[in-house]
């Protein structure tokens, strides 16, 4: 069933969030340790949609999962162990399941259909396809255009490695590199990935964390990567992850643009690969404070404290880019804040997130009343421009629909979200986080999105 989420402006808010788990990082460390040897267990897993097919797909390969609370155990018997499904593997929304377990399939050297939701069947995935055919796994995709799912993957000839490479990605992409190390744990010889800027490394740093040889490349023009396909099998993990900075991002834009907020952020991850929007809003006016900084599970983390602040524009483009890909539609939210003409260049791979996340972030924005203009690559918004009584759409996706909920925070008249069962991709406690803040909100039952 779908549901409307209406939130009424004119509520500060205040306290202490605890995030959910790094979904990037729930995602690796869970498919990771389904390739290791051994038990793995991993504390403050985000589980959630997205990760629950990524669960349902591992059962499917034969790898015991359980999930209780934010604990995860998973029994791993090296990735040459992983099992042929006999149905497709279903990765409902989720572009980085899908094309994370189509490297670790291809390692395996098992066969396989991966497949999903209408909306994860219009997203490229001949940007894996190339590679992992050069590597020289039997792959081909069979959807819309020969270039999306459903992905069929062919069993390998028993014995034989996949070839080395050194393939450099057109678009940044963390989710793409990772499918091609992944299928390089079974390659022949060295796997190079390079990249126009660097895409978040947790793929590097949780494979250097279970014995791989994986190092950053001196190069003159964007970054690279060097993996040796190792000798022996992946160790298991024992970690807690830390909180999501992207989930982060919504209190972030949320305190910075609600009059009279203030709150503290809990152990947040603070790679600096994913950390752009903090100082996209920092240099932009905003008043947030990085306290306790730490490792958790091998990566940065720290507190956030972030207060009410007067914003200014700025501009977003070049390798920024890349480092808050996935908080473009929050950013928006404190554009409409920010005096002056805030402008996003260079992002043109947002039109193949969940959504189309140019087209759809202004078209939902100028229902909102805000003065927007979209660009091939980006867009501006002009501030500031609250957003008026209204009512938006989801269109599907999750940080569209968190982002919109923020939006009616700092209005002139209460905004609803159509669709906002999609919170619960990434963000189960969403709305429950906005009610201890103090917010105005109502959950009711309503409309699938479409
Ligand atoms: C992700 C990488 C990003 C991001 C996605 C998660 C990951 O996608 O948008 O939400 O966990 O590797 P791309 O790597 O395709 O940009």
């Amino acid at each position: 069933m779908g549901k409307e989420l209406t939130i009424k402006p004119g509520h500060p808010l205040q306290g202490r969030v605890v995030l959910p788990g790094d979904k990037s990082l729930s995602h690796r460390a869970l498919l990771f340790a389904a390739m290791a040897d051994g038990e793995s267990v991993v504390d403050h897993f985000l589980a959630s949609g997205v990760t629950r097919v990524m669960v349902n797909a591992l059962g499917q390969m034969g790898v015991p999962v359980t999930v209780e609370g934010d604990r995860l155990t998973v029994v791993g018997r090296g990735w040459q162990a992983l099992q042929s499904p006999v149905e497709p593997l279903h990765c409902g929304n989720s572009a980085t399941t899908i094309r994370q377990l189509a490297g670790a399939l291809a390692a395996a050297g098992v066969s396989a259909v991966l497949d999903g939701s209408p909306g994860l069947r219009r997203r490229p995935m001949d940007r894996i396809v190339e590679p992992l055919l050069q590597m020289g796994v039997p792959i081909e995709a069979t959807g819309l255009d020969q270039r999306c799912a459903p992905l069929v993957l062919h069993a390998r000839a028993a014995g034989r490695r996949l070839a080395g490479v050194d393939y450099t990605l057109p678009v940044a992409s963390a989710q793409v590199k990772t499918c091609i190390l992944l299928a390089g744990l079974a390659a022949g010889g060295p796997v190079v990935v390079r990249e126009p800027a660097l895409s978040r490394d947790h793929t590097e740093r949780m494979l250097a964390a279970m014995g791989v040889c994986v190092e950053r490349l001196p190069v003159a023009a964007g970054v690279a990567v060097r993996m040796e396909p190792p000798a022996a099998s992946l160790k298991p993990l024992r970690v807690r992850l830390p909180g999501d900075f992207s989930s982060a991002a919504f209190w972030l834009v949320a305190a910075l643009v609600t009059p009279g907020s203030d709150v503290v952020l809990e152990e947040v991850g603070l790679n600096p690969t994913r950390t752009g929007l903090a100082g996209c809003v920092a240099g932009d006016g905003g008043d947030i404070r990085v306290m306790n900084e730490r490792l958790v599970a091998g990566e940065p983390a720290g507190d956030i404290r972030v207060v009410y602040s007067a914003l200014h524009a700025v501009h977003v483009h070049g390798g920024r880019v890349v480092r808050m890909i996935d908080e473009f539609p929050v950013f928006a939210i404190a554009a409409m804040h920010a005096a002056g003409r805030t402008e996003v260049h260079d992002a043109r791979e947002l039109r193949y997130k969940e959504s189309d996340r140019v087209a759809l972030l202004c078209r939902e924005l100028k229902q909102a009343g805000a003065s927007v203009e979209e660009f091939e690559d980006g867009f501006a918004v002009e501030g500031p421009c609250p957003a008026r009584a209204c009512r938006v759409q989801s269109h599907g996706d999750h940080r569209l629909a968190m982002s919109l909920a923020v939006m009616g925070l700092a209005s002139s008249g209460a905004v609803t979200v159509d669709g906002a069962e999609m919170v619960a991709e990434s963000y189960p406690g969403f709305v429950g986080v906005l009610q201890s803040l103090g917010a105005a909100v109502e959950l009711r039952e309503g409309l699938q999105h479409a």
